[in-house]
């Protein structure tokens, strides 16, 4: 086991009540002030993904823009940002997902995932899996294939994995 992910996990802060009552909100921030557990977060999932021929990290909005971008720079891939509706200024392709209430919209642009291309999806958490299973979908739209899902936290209980199908998701702690 790595000797890296009590660091990691004790980073992490947990927000009860937040933001609505029964929520157990894992806050990121202070993994992110912890200068080891965020260098530890980013090498892990660099040695993970530097020999996977992955061309594309696609980083969804907001807190996959934290830990896409270096990953996407130490591994040698292009960054795709997967963003709220209407932030893009180019032609995109949307999809909807599922929110505790009502749906919400995820954006790419098109032309920056191509056919052939091999993707990684990152994100901070996984909770019920419609953000990620959302950001598969555009890529997968687009032609490319989703090598793997990462995200530094996951909510078991919540049975995010089984929306993804058969697509590996990789995490680092449980919350
Ligand atoms: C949170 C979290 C994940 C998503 C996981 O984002 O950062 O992106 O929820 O939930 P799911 O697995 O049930 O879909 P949120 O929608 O709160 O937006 P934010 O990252 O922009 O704050
Ligand atoms: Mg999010």
């Amino acid at each position: 086991k790595d000797h890296r992910l009590a660091r990691i996990s004790s980073s992490i802060r947990v927000i009860p009540d937040f933001p609505k009552p029964g929520i157990m909100f894992q806050d990121i921030t202070t993994l992110l002030l912890d200068h080891k557990a965020f260098r530890d977060t980013i090498d892990i999932f660099v040695e993970r993904y530097r020999e996977k021929n992955i061309s594309i990290v696609a980083g969804i909005e907001a807190r996959g823009f934290i830990f896409g971008p270096p990953i996407a720079l130490a591994i040698g891939a292009k960054f795709v940002p997967m963003r709220k509706p209407k932030k893009l200024p180019g032609e995109v392709i949307s999809e909807e997902y599922a929110l505790e209430y009502g749906t919400d919209k995820m954006e790419m642009h098109v032309g920056a995932v191509q056919p052939g291309d091999r993707a990684l999806v990152i994100d901070d958490l996984i909770a019920t899996g419609g953000t990620l299973c959302a950001a598969v979908r555009l890529i997968e739209r687009a032609g490319a294939e989703v090598v793997e899902c990462a995200c530094v936290i996951e909510l078991p209980e919540l049975k995010g994995r089984e929306r993804l199908g058969d697509r590996p998701v990789f995490v680092l702690v449980k919350g």
